[in-house]
């Protein structure tokens, strides 16, 4: 029997939720941990390891929860920290690990450090924030993260009578973590959490922490100390807690981020993510060999996290102008889907316009690929988006339980929701809900769950030795994937047509997932599949 690794995260199927927009318990209109640990015999039965929670802190709200004001709380809408409590211990008696979102690189503006700042020139908060007597230039690498929205990343602050720093929002000014006052608080914060329970953290803009921030000019001392350090801590206070990095980065720059196994465990994988999508926009599986052959090698004990959507916009920044073309045209065709000059603000399923069969395929990839896949609530029945919505709250509305009132999200007056209800007849809760698809065998939702518990038998996919097979078809993407002598191959048809294909492999295979023809032929194997087809199998 295979031993059950430390690196259980490697392994894991990791579900984010906004805890806001999952289930609401008391029936104000706003999800909370009372309705999501009541959910948890559902995220159970669906198979996931770990749930990622996005933001829940006391915040103004004015960034989905990413501008925090105090980072020892919970949103009182969301329950209490009794509740936070309660919500670990039962998924931990599930089985089912609990990973918080840490955002360090910025605070609101109304957390009382920004307060204290902006009043006192002699507070010790003013040096926890970046400052400058007149506005400052913008540099060409350091501008406004969300363009259109800001235009600018010095704001000026009357009370202070200076400008502060800000790469997101006016109202999330940076925080200098160079400054080993801002670094100890930062531990403060981990080290409370892992006491609550926590199994790690999801570092917001972790991209950032590495970087000059304000004046300064030139490279950090020691670019990535920060990173270290709070890996650092966090192994010492509890050994197999995970930090999951935000750090969308170019390839070359990546292995920094795990260091020499002692940064991130696990590194959100964007620059898959843009050539995934590429791919089944172009019905190629050229954009997938040539990322995975661009990815540096994670160390021992670390890996990537592998995703299709987010809750953010699905960034294609990272394409040249042609490829961006092409996704654009295929999957978000209207001006009103796209955001950011980069981005598609629209969810998986309407992306692929409904269809199953490519749909499958699409999750099947992820999840035959190396590394860690992480599943964004609602998208195991295939919610769509509500593009009447600002910005990404288009993609961040109320989980879909059924087809009744509020799709049993809240009892709450339909106008007291925390955000509208996908409203169109072909992703709202009449048609796509968690109660219809969990009787029906062949729902999309049993499906998902059937990867999922597919992939933790055959632990290789995740974190065994992954070659690409030459399939010789522009349209399939064949890989073997080797841990301890056992083998998996997965094949996956991104055309639209029906493909067969020869691969260099003397084999009687056996379909684990999925389906397809097989015909041995000597030293080689010939497997038919067809459109959006894909299999698993042992050769
Ligand atoms: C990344 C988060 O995913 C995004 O939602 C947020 O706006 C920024 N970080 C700023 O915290």
């Amino acid at each position: 029997m295979r031993e059950k690794k430390h690196s259980w995260y490697r392994d894991a199927t990791i579900y984010s939720v906004d805890v806001k927009a999952f289930r609401d318990a008391n029936g104000d209109g706003v999800g909370d941990f009372r309705g999501l640990t009541e959910s948890l015999d559902y995220l159970s039965r669906l198979g996931v390891d770990c749930v990622w929670l996005l933001p829940f802190y006391p915040s103004p709200g004015r960034d989905n929860g990413y501008d925090v004001m105090d980072y020892y709380g919970v949103d009182p809408r969301l329950g209490t920290l009794g509740d936070f409590v309660e919500f670990v211990r039962e998924a931990e008696s599930r089985g089912i690990r609990v990973v918080v979102d840490l955002v360090v690189n910025h605070t609101s503006d109304q957390h009382p450090w920004f307060r204290k700042a902006r009043e006192n020139p002699d507070s010790k908060h003013r040096d926890f924030y970046l400052w400058a007597d007149e506005k400052p230039d913008l540099r060409p690498d350091r501008g406004p993260i969300f363009p259109g929205e800001e235009d600018h990343v010095w704001s000026y602050d009357e009370r202070a009578d200076a400008y502060y720093y800000h790469r997101f929002y006016n109202f999330q000014p940076d925080l200098n973590v160079a400054n080993p006052a801002v670094r100890e608080e930062v531990k403060r914060i981990l080290g409370f959490w892992l006491e609550l329970g926590v199994a790690g953290f999801r570092i917001d803009a972790a991209g950032l922490l590495t970087q000059t921030k304000g004046l300064a000019e030139g490279e950090l001392d020691d670019p990535h100390g920060f990173l270290r350090e709070m890996r650092a801590f966090v192994s010492r206070r509890r050994s197999d807690a995970v930090l999951l990095a935000e750090a969308d980065r170019p390839p070359a720059e990546l292995g920094e981020y795990f260091g020499d196994g002692d940064e991130m465990h696990l590194l959100l994988n964007f620059q898959l993510n843009a050539r995934l999508v590429l791919a089944l926009a172009r019905g190629e599986s050229a954009p997938l060999a040539s990322v995975l052959e661009k990815l540096p090698d994670p160390p021992a004990d670390a890996g990537w996290a592998n995703f299709l959507r987010n809750l953010d916009e699905l960034n294609i920044g990272s394409l040249t102008e042609a490829e961006q073309a092409d996704v654009y045209e295929a999957f978000a065709p209207d001006e009103d889907m796209r955001i950011y000059d980069r981005g598609i603000r629209r969810r998986l399923a309407p992306i692929l316009a409904g269809d199953r069969d490519r749909f499958e395929l699409a999750y099947s990839l992820l999840f035959s690929l190396p590394g860690t896949p992480i599943v964004v609530y609602g998208d195991e029945i295939g919610m769509g988006e509500d593009l009447g919505q600002s910005g990404r709250f288009a993609v961040r509305t109320p989980m879909q339980w059924s087809d009744e009132k509020n799709a049993d999200f809240s009892t709450a007056d339909p106008d007291d929701l925390v955000r509208p209800l996908v409203s169109d007849e072909a992703f709202g809760p009449e048609a796509v809900n968690v109660a219809d698809q969990r009787t029906d065998p062949d729902s999309l939702l049993n499906w998902t769950s059937r990867l999922i518990r597919t992939r933790d038998e055959f632990p290789e996919l995740a974190r065994g030795d992954c070659t690409i097979l030459d399939a010789d078809h522009p349209g399939v993407f064949a890989h073997a994937s080797t841990l301890d002598g056992d083998t998996v191959v997965a094949v996956h048809n991104l055309g639209d047509e029906a493909a067969t294909v020869t691969l260099a492999l003397n084999a009687d295979p056996t379909p684990v997932f999925g389906d397809a023809r097989f015909g041995p032929d000597g030293d080689d194997l010939h497997v038919s599949l067809p459109a959006h087809g894909y299999c698993w199998f042992r050769p």
